[in-house]
């Protein structure tokens, strides 16, 4: 396996670097995940405009131009046997040797990117779907931003954990659903996908957008809307979509069967629509 470090192309074992980067002592930094299909990168321009939209929030500097960056990560896929694969990538504000909250003048961004094999989600789930339950939503209140910051998102995946449950589906202080720990919240009822608004409450995911535009394509119902714990509890069917699961289909939330407890019509419809566009 290869790994692009700081303008290398290197063993992963061999990638390093200074325990004095800000993103490893202060989470400092950003990151991108890309799904690729056939060794060809899905959805890189969104991926790319939500990067450059991180970058721009932490203020800071974007170590590429976006020849650059499709180069790099193509050549990075190139490189590796598997046809699907999904691609991380972080940058972080760079090296810094005296400690201050405040970053020095001038650093150069550290930029790290590998990948890994795509696996397609397995027959388990897809037959049973996953259980999740409702959390409090922990986190701050810039989630639009792809931070490398995730402890909040772990802490609350390993309380789902403990609870019995796969994931947890976040509500915030009003009760509003936000998003999953790792995916965004969709749910199906009476025909219609729902889906709560983007805002700087949850990361704009790109299998979001693309779901969305599938629905306009497909003639289904769809609207971007707020969600509440009811409107979960009322839903036909609940997914959780992200870049490297698609679409998961929920079919327990917090011990109860959503809709018939089985993965959903209007999921496998979608799932079918989502194979022939990453054609
Ligand atoms: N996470 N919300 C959060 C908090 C996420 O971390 C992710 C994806 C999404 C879905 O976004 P997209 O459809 O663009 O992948 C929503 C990636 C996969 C990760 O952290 O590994």
């Amino acid at each position: 396996q290869i790994a692009y470090l700081n303008g290398d192309f290197i063993p992963i074992e061999k990638a390093q670097i200074s325990p004095q980067d800000r993103g490893f002592l202060f989470g400092d930094g950003v990151y991108e995940v890309i799904p690729v299909y056939s060794k060809r990168l899905f959805t890189f321009e969104p991926h790319l405009k939500r990067l450059k939209n991180s970058l721009a929030a932490t203020d800071i500097m974007n170590p590429l131009d976006d020849a650059g960056w499709r180069k790099l990560l193509q050549k990075l896929v190139d490189m590796h046997p598997w046809p699907d694969q999904f691609i991380y990538l972080q940058v972080t504000r760079g090296v810094q040797m005296q400690r201050d909250h405040l970053p020095a003048d001038n650093l150069t961004p550290t930029l790290y990117a590998y990948t890994n094999e795509l696996k397609p989600v397995s027959d388990d789930i897809q037959i049973h779907g996953i259980k999740a339950v409702t959390l409090d939503d922990l986190r701050w209140q810039h989630c639009d931003i792809k931070a490398i910051t995730l402890l909040p998102n772990i802490l609350m995946k390993m309380t789902a954990k403990q609870q019995g449950a796969d994931d947890a589906i976040l509500l915030d202080r009003g009760g509003f659903v936000t998003e999953g720990t790792s995916s965004n919240v969709f749910i199906v009822r009476d025909g219609q996908l729902q889906t709560p608004p983007q805002s700087t409450a949850l990361l704009s995911g790109i299998t979001r957008q693309v779901i969305l535009e599938l629905a306009e394509q497909h003639n289904m119902p769809f609207s971007e809307t707020p969600l509440t714990l009811p409107d979960l509890q009322a839903a036909d069917e609940i997914w959780l979509t992200s870049s490297t699961k698609y679409a998961l289909p929920v079919t327990q939330l917090n011990g109860q069967p959503v809709g018939n407890g089985q993965p959903g019509q209007a999921w496998q419809k979608m799932q079918q629509h989502f194979e022939n566009a990453k054609q």
